[in-house]
């Protein structure tokens, strides 16, 4: 399974044929400028929530993929809005899609479309590919559901939010780690802004230090998990 970051909180998972794309977020970082997202495919797109550092290049992407758009129900209303016809609404639970189950979990967040309209409850995403268990947080603090993930899978990765200001801080994923017993996360959402810029040296060096690995891809650095 192959794992390519974007920048923020977008990456491409590509397992069992498919290529899933979450939180399309490309032209608008500067951080992301050499990546060039018009030869971008995915199957499916996956949203944690409508905020703009997670769906700025969605319909953009939607079109050009053709790909399945997967999220909340608020802001998949918003995408249908856009033109786009291949989305499926969702809510906490579990779901059934053509890749197998999808969780879709609790994030600590808020959630607004781009036009400001209501977006729903934000949200995380659980699924396994070829049989690996993935967490993808989404935007959200520190939360002790996150110990419910522990209970349900035994996860292979975590990708979390590190950045704080938003969202959690390295600190706080690192108790998120523990609490939804994973070793190995991928950092995200990260160094974009000045209020979620941290030092990644130290924030490898703190997971290290619990016995976990934070692994902090380049942004267009492709990773095999
Ligand atoms: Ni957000
Ligand atoms: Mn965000």
């Amino acid at each position: 399974m192959n794992f390519t970051y974007y920048g923020q909180s977008c990456f491409l998972i590509e397992a069992e044929g498919k290529k899933f794309l979450f939180d399309p977020f490309i032209k608008s970082n500067p951080l992301a400028k050499d990546i060039d997202s018009s030869k971008i495919e995915a199957d499916y797109i996956l949203v944690s929530h409508g905020h703009g550092d997670h769906v700025a290049d969605l319909v953009e992407l939607a079109k050009q993929t053709n790909a399945e758009v997967i999220a909340m129900v608020e802001v998949a209303k918003w995408i249908s809005e856009q033109g786009i016809e291949k989305v499926t609404g969702l809510n906490f639970g579990t779901q059934q899609f053509g890749f197998g189950k999808l969780r879709t979990v609790w994030a600590v967040h808020s959630s607004s479309n781009p036009d400001g309209s209501y977006g729903g409850n934000p949200a995380g995403f659980v699924l396994t590919l070829e049989g690996k268990t993935i967490y993808f947080a989404g935007d959200t603090s520190l939360t002790v559901e996150m110990k419910l993930l522990a209970e349900l899978y035994n996860l292979d990765y975590a990708i979390l939010p590190i950045g704080g200001h938003y969202t959690m801080d390295v600190d706080d994923a690192i108790i998120a780690a523990k609490y939804a017993e994973c070793d190995q996360v991928i950092g995200v959402h990260y160094n974009t802004f000045p209020p979620i810029t941290i030092d990644t040296e130290e924030a490898v060096a703190k997971f290290k230090r619990e016995n976990k690995t934070l692994l902090l891809p380049a942004i267009g650095e492709t990773v095999t998990l």
